[in-house]
């Protein structure tokens, strides 16, 4: 059932925007950090909402990865297998995070508290391997770093990102995805001097984007 705080959160997501159906992602995520999924239910009131059909709000909640009809962990670790981390040991810690957890891929603990995703780059490639944790990042993972991390969590502790901030839960960072502020957006550094090499180096070459408008097609 879809609690009336709940549906007027979701009717506010709807309303941010020019045409009412472009809420649907951060509805989405909304309803996942209510309900630690996408329900039946939820996928009912996000139609009635946008005047849309069952199937069509179905379709886009199937079609996107990040999205579950099935309850997550209470933390959701998602490690990168695409070979700019594989190449640097990612293999490796998927396998002692498997290993760890006693599950595999898009599965969850029996009792709950992790859920597993083994995930695409994460546009972190200067950093790899990277892992996740409620999708904030654990940059340059060993095998060892993870399972301490998935120890300290399971044992109830407080765990900070290698780039900062505070970890809190998969449903805290859900909500923040749908929009709505955990005023944490401060913690942590913008950007660190590996991130911005290539720019640096861009400057040193003098090279600059074109002027748009000016690219000639084929270019
Ligand atoms: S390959 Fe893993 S973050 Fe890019």
């Amino acid at each position: 059932m879809i609690e009336a705080t709940t549906r007027a959160e979701l009717e506010q997501i709807a309303g941010r925007y020019p045409v009412a159906r472009s809420g649907l992602l951060p509805m989405l995520h909304l309803l996942q950090s209510v309900q630690g999924h996408v329900s039946t239910e939820g996928i009912e009131a996000c139609a009635d909402i946008l005047g849309l059909s069952t199937a069509e709000v179905t379709a886009v909640a199937t079609f996107y990865t990040m999205y579950h009809d099935e309850p997550q962990g209470e933390h959701h670790i998602g490690v990168c297998i695409n070979p700019g981390c594989a190449i640097l040991g990612g293999d490796d810690v998927y396998a002692a995070v498997c290993s760890r957890l006693g599950i595999g891929h898009d599965q969850v603990t029996a009792d709950g508290k992790f859920s597993l995703e083994r995930i695409e780059c994460q546009a972190a490639c200067t950093h790899a391997p990277v892992m996740t944790v409620n999708w904030e990042f654990m940059d340059r993972v060993s095998p060892e770093a993870a399972v301490e991390v998935i120890d300290r969590l399971a044992a109830g502790e407080q765990v900070e990102s290698t780039r900062g901030p505070k970890i809190g839960t998969w449903r805290d960072a859900e909500r923040v995805l749908a929009g709505f502020d955990d005023g944490k957006s401060g913690d942590g550094p913008a950007a660190d001097e590996l991130m911005l090499a290539g720019l640096k180096r861009a400057k040193e070459l003098g090279m600059k984007a074109p002027a748009v408008g000016t690219q000639k097609a084929g270019e």
